[in-house]
This record gives structure tokens, sequence and C-alpha cells, in this order.
């Protein structure tokens, strides 16, 4: 190479090195809570540690409904933020919209079809390519009770609804709000499903909210849904609409309120406030068989920029590290979605519900939560909550809310 070639290549390095700034990340997400907060932190410190610049794009509202608003108004400016908090159907809504990225460098880099449950990869793959990167396994039917509370009023976790009534009503008259509750839409879906389950079984479940079968939604087992529903609806304070999900688990924290029923994310605001398990609070699947299960992933929307999709790549290795998935999860209330991560560090909580999910996918009743997005896509089960959160908030009946059940689905459709 002659002197001249060696410093215009000399000069080209330089140049490129200026504007390479390495991995970035502008990450849209809506972990704001405490817990939530804590446990994103976690992602954000691994990616600083590996040389990335996190740009963070927190969009505040349970559940996400805020958050996927923020997404489209983004995606359709032509401006998509480089990853997002997004799972279940909606990841393969995007991916039809041909915005996302394919990250099957990384997952076959990193082995990911060896160390994820088939029924998790599933829902990551997009026409057989890697569309997006699980971080957990939240379980949705969950009940958290406040432990001194439930002693000194000699109620024992229920394990059937008639026995949650029974506890309730008695901690009613004792002057103690019964159940916690956020009257957010997303809210009364979760503790719907939760009620769902319960009473309808999980192959009724299926039929219901996977399946969409009309019978199914218009039986007399989904009557008695809507009537359990109305009973609880007896059961919450008058301050709840609108609230937010975890200050009704801070209700359950100070004793004001007796029950949450809410995903194990609500462990993690307990965590995050130094609470323990078995000794503050106590944790119990709703009653019923079964397992609904929301699983919290990461999709890369198509970007230009060698930064930016440094940055894609460095995060889907990070998020499916071994070594993230113990700590956010450790931190979140949820479980790994590696099946190979040591669980020595949880506490029972997450050990229940490990022990549950493996019997509950071993029976056939391992289910995804049509509340938290894993079941349907977006016109379905909007379509659904509109008419439970119609019914928790007004005094229409049973049958007539079974009968607008049918009638959204089908419209939705
Ligand atoms: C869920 C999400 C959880 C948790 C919750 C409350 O949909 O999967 O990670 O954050 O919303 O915001």
């Amino acid at each position: 190479m002659t002197k001249s070639v060696l410093a215009v290549s000399a000069l080209a390095l330089c140049v490129a090195g200026a504007a390479h700034a390495g991995p970035e990340a502008e990450v849209l997400h809506w972990w704001t809570s405490g817990g939530e907060a804590k446990s994103v932190a976690v992602l954000q410190e691994e990616f600083a540690a590996n040389g990335g610049t996190w740009t963070d794009m927190p969009v505040a509202g349970g559940g996400g409904d805020a958050a996927m608003q923020a997404l489209r108004a983004r995606v359709l400016s032509g401006n998509a933020p480089t990853a997002v908090q997004l799972k279940g159907p909606a990841i393969q809504e995007w991916y039809e919209e041909g915005v996302l990225a394919d990250i099957t460098a990384v997952a076959e880099a990193e082995g990911w079809a060896d160390v994820l449950p088939a029924s998790i990869a599933g829902h990551m793959q997009c026409d057989g390519t890697w569309c997006a990167a699980p971080v957990n396994v939240h379980r949705v039917d969950w009940i958290w009770a406040n432990a001194d509370v439930l002693e000194a009023n000699g109620i024992a976790m229920p394990t059937t609804w008639e026995e949650f009534n029974a506890a309730a009503a008695q901690l009613q008259e004792a002057g103690i709000i019964p159940l916690a509750h956020g009257g957010q839409a997303w809210q009364d879906a979760t503790v719907f499903e939760a009620v769902a389950l319960g009473i309808l079984g999980a192959d009724g479940f299926r039929k219901a909210f996977v399946e969409l079968d009309e019978e199914t939604l218009t039986s007399p087992e989904m009557v008695a849904v809507f009537d359990q529903m109305r009973t609880m609806r007896g059961f919450v304070d008058p301050n709840f609409p609108g609230r937010d999900w975890n200050l009704a688990t801070a209700m359950v924290m100070n004793g004001e309120a007796a029950f949450q029923i809410m995903g194990d994310w609500a462990k993690g605001e307990f965590l995050a406030a130094g609470k323990t398990p078995g000794e503050d609070f106590l944790c119990a699947s709703t009653p019923g068989e079964g397992f609904l299960y929301n699983v919290d992933s990461f999709a890369m929307f198509a970007v230009d920029g060698e930064d930016k999709q440094e940055g894609q790549a460095l995060l889907a290795e990070l998020i499916v590290g071994e070594n993230f998935q113990e700590v956010f999860n450790l931190n979140k209330g949820s479980i790994p979605a590696r099946t190979d991560v040591a669980l020595d560090a949880f506490d029972s909580c997450a050990l229940l519900s490990a022990a549950d999910m493996s019997a509950s996918s071993e029976s056939g009743s391992l289910l995804p939560s049509y509340a938290h997005g894993m079941a349907l896509r977006g016109a379905q089960s909007g379509a659904i909550t509109d008419v439970v959160t119609q019914h928790f908030n007004s005094d229409m009946s049973s049958e007539e809310a079974v009968q607008q059940l049918a009638a959204a689905v089908a419209n939705s459709l």
C-alpha cells in the first residue's frame, strides 16, 4: 500500500470512528411504577455497561394502552422507536405492517430455540424469523392479600369464589375494603379473566377467549362469571374509578384493603416497598385450575443507522441473556422466560408460579391471557373488554352482558 492510500484509509477510519458512536437505543415501554422502574433499570444498566447509549421513552399507564397509542403515532409519522415493549399477537400485527426488524441473527447466535419453551418461542417468531425477544413470564391469575389483615380477622386465603365472597363480606362488615381495585378497563378485564378461568375452567376459557366460541360466550357459565363480577363490584371502595393498579397494591400493603386480584407485577411493588412474601403479604392463585400467562417482550422496529442497528442487536442479546433474565425477574415479580435459569434466588410466589406453569402445561390448562394481549388481536380483545367494563360500571344484567359480549365479538371479526 502506498503512503497516500494508507493516509486516506487512516482518515476514513477516523471519520468512520467519529460518526460511529456505538450502540444506541430509544426504548418505548410502560414500566413506570416503583417495581417496574426498578426492573427496567436493570436493562438500562446492562446496556450502558456494554457501551450502549439508552434514550428512555416511558409512557405511563398500566397494561400499556397509552404506550401502544404513542407507538402508533410514532410509526405513522415515520419515526419508529428502535425498541418497543410489545407482546402477543400485537407482534404479528406489526410484523404484517412490514415495520419490524429481523433479529434472527442474534437469536441463532444465542441459541434461543434451545433455551425457550416452544409456547413462548412461538409468540416471538414471525413467518419463521425471530421478531421479538422475551423478557419473562408473568402470571395473571393471582390473588394478593395483606397477611396481618387476614390473620386479625381469622381469614384464610380463599380457594373458591364462595370462600372469597364470604371473606369479603366479613371484612366489609369489619370496616376493611375487601378488594383493592382500580377502575380502568384493563384492570376490570384482569379481574374478569381470573374469574372466568375459575368458573369456566380451562377448556371453557379457551373456547371463549381463544376460539371465540359463541355458545361458550353466551353460556349459563358465562352468566355466572358476570354475576360474580357484579358481586365483586360491591366489594370495592367508592374511590375506585381511574385508580392506578399500583395504588391499589399500596392499599393492600398499608392494610386499608385486604385483597387485590392482579398479575404478579403487583409482587414487584410489594418487593420494591421492602415487603416480604409469606410475612407481610400472601400470594395464591385465584380459585380454579389453570394458569394465565403474560409474556413481556421487546420488538425492534426497522430503523436506519448502524449505531441503532447495533443497539438493537445488543439489546436483544442482553434481554435473553441469563443474567438479565434472573436479575430483572427478581425485581419484576415474574419468572424467567428461559428454562435454564436457576430459581434458587426466587421467592415462594415465584416458585409456585414455576411449578404451576409446568403442571398446567402438562395438563393442557396453560392459557394465554386475553386481558394482557396474549390470546387475541386488538380488535377482538378490545371488543370483549368494552363489554366487561360497561357491565362493571353500570347495572347491566349478566344476561344482557353475555348477549352484548357475543355481539361485540361477532362485530369485531
Ligand atoms: C402488563 C405488563 C406487565 C406490567 C403490567 C402493568 O401488561 O405485561 O409487565 O407492567 O402491564 O403495567
